[in-house]
């Protein structure tokens, strides 16, 4: 630590790298020190914008890693698949560590982490930034406060968004299990966390179903060609490239997410030379996707609570909906709001959580993206892991819960899970 604050290194500046070195900037509790990025473009633009020396810019984490320890704490944010090896190097070396979600793709790195972390002794956090929302907060106090009374059942969905699932999961990064890992755990290990987090406990037995439906050749319609710039059908196609990224164009927030993944020539004509050549104009009906587009997971507990949570791609892209039932109350609540019922008297009463709006990268989900940032730095300032609401254990934890469900769905089984 200097006089400057906590010194921040970052693996792997896309676009999360550099949302959270931002924050971390603007926080001034910390300075962004090095970097490490492989797209060239990427990383000159990051070490101009942070002002950091040539001597250390690095093209692969590993050479970063190599290095020593030349900062406090990192920011592990390479892609889903590639987790593990940075997170065990750098706790190795003593770097306290803010790791994108998910934690990793298999059991396996997960523990691997969780037993470098441990050994290490750093801290360290998931980016589950849904639980570090206004939102969340209050509605975890209500439930640990007995407003509802005891919780019995949740019902809890997760609305994609048709255009955000085409640009992630059927054109983008999270399109194939191969490359990245099944849905549950690239979108909804957060969803799964988050529930983990609100009943205080994991599930017993999980049980789940889905498949894709609709983004598959056999859904083609007649006439379509394999990119969008082509097709004489595009027009009418609810899931149009061309529609979606030139619409972002003068946004400096859409510019920043979806556009940035797809191109950083933000001109018209940049847009179009990345749909004709890249991946994210291609027809969603014939991409090279194979994650499902809409599942049900539902979770029993050790108290007899329950919970059923659907993802889906078919709905706007909006905030995520919660019905939680208990003994003396219910709550609604839409990523903002919490409508409240209170059973012994009868009244009805609507909690404003003061949750900024914009649940996107984009826009920060909800204040998550900036708290955890602030917490996860406090808490190295401070040298406090009590500071973060979970640790690797409790990750570990709760994508053990997201293994199993996958488990169950493709095998049809009912998993039971240590109580
Ligand atoms: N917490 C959330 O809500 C949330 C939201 C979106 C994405 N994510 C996760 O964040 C991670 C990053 O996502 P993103 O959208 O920023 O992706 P991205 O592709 O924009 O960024 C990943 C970066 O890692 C770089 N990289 C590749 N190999 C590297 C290496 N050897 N060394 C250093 N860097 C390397 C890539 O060049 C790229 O710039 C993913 O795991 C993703 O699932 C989390």
């Amino acid at each position: 630590m200097t006089l400057d604050g906590v010194r921040l290194v970052v693996a792997g500046a896309g676009l999360r790298g550099l949302g959270y070195a931002r924050r971390a900037a603007a926080s001034g509790r910390a300075s962004v020190v090095a970097v490490a990025e492989p797209d060239p473009v990427r990383r000159a633009q990051f070490a101009t914008e942070f002002g950091i020396p040539p001597a250390m810019v690095f093209a692969d984490w590993r050479d970063l890693a190599a290095a020593g320890r030349v900062g406090d704490a990192v920011v592990v944010a390479t892609q889903d698949q590639m987790h593990a090896g940075p997170t065990v190097a750098f706790a190795e070396l003593g770097y306290h560590i803010l790791l994108e979600k998910p934690m990793a793709t298999t059991e396996q790195d997960a523990l691997r982490i969780t037993a470098a972390v441990e050994k290490a002794g750093v801290i360290f956090g998931v980016c589950h930034v849904m639980r570090y929302t206004p939102y969340s907060s209050a509605l975890k106090q209500m439930l640990d406060g007995g407003a509802i009374g005891r919780l019995v059942s949740v019902q809890h969905l997760e609305p994609i968004g048709w255009w955000h699932y085409a640009h992630s999961f059927v054109r983008g990064n999270w399109s194939n299990s191969n490359t990245s890992a099944p849905l549950l755990l690239t979108k909804s290990c957060h969803d799964i966390d988050w529930l983990i987090y609100l009943f205080g406990a994991a599930p017993t037995r999980v049980s789940s179903f889905g498949g894709l439906s609709h983004f598959r050749p056999d859904q083609r319609p007649a006439g379509a060609t394999d990119t969008c710039l082509t097709c004489p059908v595009e027009s009418t196609c609810p899931y149009s490239a061309p529609k979606l990224y030139l619409a972002c164009l003068g946004d400096p927030d859409r510019e920043f997410w979806p556009l940035s993944a797809v191109t950083a020539d933000h001109t018209p004509a940049g847009v179009e030379a990345a749909l004709r050549t890249g991946p994210y104009g291609r027809c969603v009906y014939t991409s090279a996707n194979d994650v499902v587009d809409h599942q049900v997971v539902t979770m029993s507990f050790a108290d007899g609570a329950t919970c059923a949570f659907t993802l889906t791609a078919f709905t706007p892209l909006a905030d995520r909906k919660t019905r939680l039932f208990g003994t003396h109350g219910y709550i609604d609540g839409d990523g903002r709001l919490l409508h409240h019922t209170d059973f012994r008297t009868g009244e009805r009463r609507t909690i404003d959580t003061g949750t900024p709006a914009g649940h996107t990268a984009a826009d920060g989900h909800n204040g998550g993206d900036v708290a955890i940032t602030d917490a996860f730095l406090a808490a190295v300032a401070e040298d406090d892991p009590s500071l973060l609401p979970s640790d690797a254990a409790s990750s570990l934890l709760s994508h053990r819960v997201v293994w199993a469900a996958e488990r169950a769905r493709t095998t049809g089984a009912v998993v039971d899970l240590p109580g």
